[in-house]
């Protein structure tokens, strides 16, 4: 039998420090928050917590622009805030890894700040630099025609240095030339310095991108109407970005076996790079976050879609995570989630807000017990859902969203529509403060949060739902538990994963014909659906189920499902 590895084992938790919890309520989630909550993940079975970046940042990006690579960012504490954390979670069982961001830095990091003032320093060239072209009327433009992911130019201008900087994301976030040996000596410092202090690992941001076209030439994709294409091929999944992974793995995790790492690849890469990241002879890291499975319901780029036309594919949901399983399983491993910070929430995405906890509890169970490292994102136990805001202004805390509207205003479309599809879409949706209980500003702070919190925290909040049995929470909980039961964990993980009568347009059911034979059923539609399968018709027990009555079999072989009805059986194969 394969070795235990910890992490293959574990169920994991995504933690976004502004908004998780506030010890010293200045509105600002914090590392003493963090720690002050570990037995509450611990009560819900959470092993594994991966903090959002809490490094010193001026926050362009909300901590993904890291001006100081050895400092906690003292709105959210300090460097013994996090030995402390370590120390406390370890102490409970559940391991840490943090974001590592290797892309790109903040232009406020000292190696920017250098690199600008000085062509002749060492760190000018940590930083991709390209001169400027001009148009025939002489006016200076970017080096070539690439997008970058936040709508504007993939490179900004910077008048000290007279040339322009390739960012693929916002112009305060630089990005990292990985061809300079120097600076990658640099890079894997830091990893060293916070696996010797105790962390478990990463989750290494936008890893995807590490490697670009150097020779620049504009893109041959039709241009937008403003002359930019988002060509991902410029600077996502290329060759030689598996030189440098190697170089790390070598330079670094080897020397630290027991570190988990999970590369963020984006939805641009296919099971087969995916294989290069991650394959358990020749990848270089533990597994790769794609994002497959979270636009399912057609909701991202649904600006002209009515709310009523945004409808869950349910085929193409299941059939993504059986691809990835099919093929990846025997030679990677998978990381398992539905969302995370920069997605809407998957209550609103497939679940619904008028059946919160029958929609709740389905999503729980049916990731639940697929093949991976399962990842809750901070509140999906709770049952959280997008927000409610009535303004564009709330969302102008996401440089995204901020550049977005800026994008949409040019192309024509009204506030009324970009507020439609931000409160679908945005990442705002997921990085609302957690609703901890029924009292102002959700229990989070005491003073208002930078980022607003949602307005159903009467019903929908930690405090209550710990207390109610049949709640959201305590749904995770009793999911979490039989899932870390050795024979179903045996079951889940190492017997084949299939889809159950597959082409069923409305229900997702698969099996794991393992030592346990188990069947989990799952009705992703707001309404009653038939559903059929030999399986039904088994001798089984039910492990966990939404609904407190059972809906009764017909024929040995049919079922009529509530909506969003679910059930995990123990099938008895004799
Ligand atoms: C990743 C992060 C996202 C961030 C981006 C740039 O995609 O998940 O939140 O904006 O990288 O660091
Ligand atoms: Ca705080």
């Amino acid at each position: 039998m394969e070795k235990r590895i910890w992490w293959k084992q574990a169920v994991g938790y995504e933690i976004y420090p502004q908004t998780f919890a506030d010890s010293n309520n200045d509105g600002i989630g914090d590392l003493p928050g963090i720690t002050s909550k570990l037995n509450y993940l611990k009560m819900l079975g959470i092993d594994l917590i991966w903090i959002c970046p809490f490094l010193k940042s001026p926050m362009d990006d909300n901590g993904y622009d890291i001006a100081d690579y050895y400092c906690v960012n003292p709105l959210f504490g300090t460097n013994d805030d996090l030995k402390e954390l370590i120390k406390q979670a370890h102490a409970l069982g559940i391991h840490i890894i943090m974001d590592f961001v290797l892309n790109h830095t903040s232009d406020e990091n000292a190696w920017f700040i250098e690199a600008r003032k000085n062509k002749q320093a060492e760190e000018h060239d940590y930083y991709i630099w390209q001169p400027p072209r001009y148009d025939e009327k002489g006016n200076r433009q970017p080096p070539n025609n690439w997008r970058g992911f936040f709508s504007d130019s993939a490179w900004a201008y910077d008048e000290v240095a007279d040339e322009y900087y390739m960012r693929i994301f916002s112009k305060k976030m630089p990005d990292l030339n990985w061809e300079n040996p120097l600076l990658r000596k640099k890079i894997y410092a830091i990893a060293r310095h916070y696996l010797d202090l105790g962390i478990d690992g990463f989750r290494l941001d936008a890893i995807a991108h590490l490697a670009r076209d150097l020779s620049f030439a504009n893109s041959t994709q039709n241009p937008d109407y403003d002359g930019l294409t988002l060509d991902v091929s410029k600077f996502s999944n290329r060759e030689r970005l598996f030189d440098y992974l190697h170089e790390f793995k070598k330079a670094v995790l080897e020397d630290y076996p027991l570190a988990m790492t999970v590369g963020e690849v984006g939805g641009s890469s296919t099971t087969l790079t995916a294989l290069k990241y991650s394959h358990k002879d020749y990848g270089s890291i533990n597994m790769v976050f794609n994002f497959d499975t979270c636009w399912e319901n057609g909701a991202y780029g649904s600006e002209t879609l009515r709310d009523d036309q945004i409808i869950t594919n349910v085929w193409n949901l299941k059939h993504n995570f059986a691809r990835w399983y099919n093929d990846c399983h025997r030679d990677a491993w998978l990381p398992l989630y539905w969302v995370n910070h920069d997605h809407p929430r998957v209550l609103s995405q497939y679940g619904n807000v008028a059946f919160r906890k029958e929609s709740g509890k389905m999503l729980a169970l049916v990731l639940l017990f697929m093949y991976g490292t399962p990842f809750l994102y901070q509140g999906e136990e709770l049952g959280m859902s997008n927000v409610d805001y009535q303004s564009l202004d709330d969302f102008t805390s996401d440089v995204s969203a901020r550049n977005y509207i800026l994008d949409a205003r040019k192309r024509g479309l009204n506030d009324e529509l970009i507020l439609r599809f931000l409160r679908r879409t945005s990442r705002i949706n997921s990085r609302t403060p957690m609703q901890w209980k029924n009292a102002p500003y959700a229990g989070f702070s005491l003073v208002p949060p930078r980022i607003k919190p949602v307005n159903n925290y009467q019903e929908v909040n930690a405090e209550d739902e710990i207390k109610d049995p049949d709640s959201i929470f305590n749904f995770y909980r009793q999911a979490i538990a039989l899932r870390k039961d050795m024979a179903i964990l045996d079951s889940v993980t190492m017997s084949d994963f299939v889809l159950e009568n597959e082409d069923d347009p409305n229900v997702f059911a698969y099996r794991h014909p393992g030592k346990k034979h188990l069947f989990v059923v799952a009705n992703f539609r707001p309404y009653q659906v038939n559903f059929s399968s030999d399986f039904l018709g088994r001798k089984h027990h039910t492990l966990l189920q939404n609904y407190l009555e059972p809906s009764a079999i017909r024929d040995g072989n049919q079922v009529s499902l509530r909506p969003f009805e679910c059930f995990l059986w123990e099938i008895e194969d004799n």
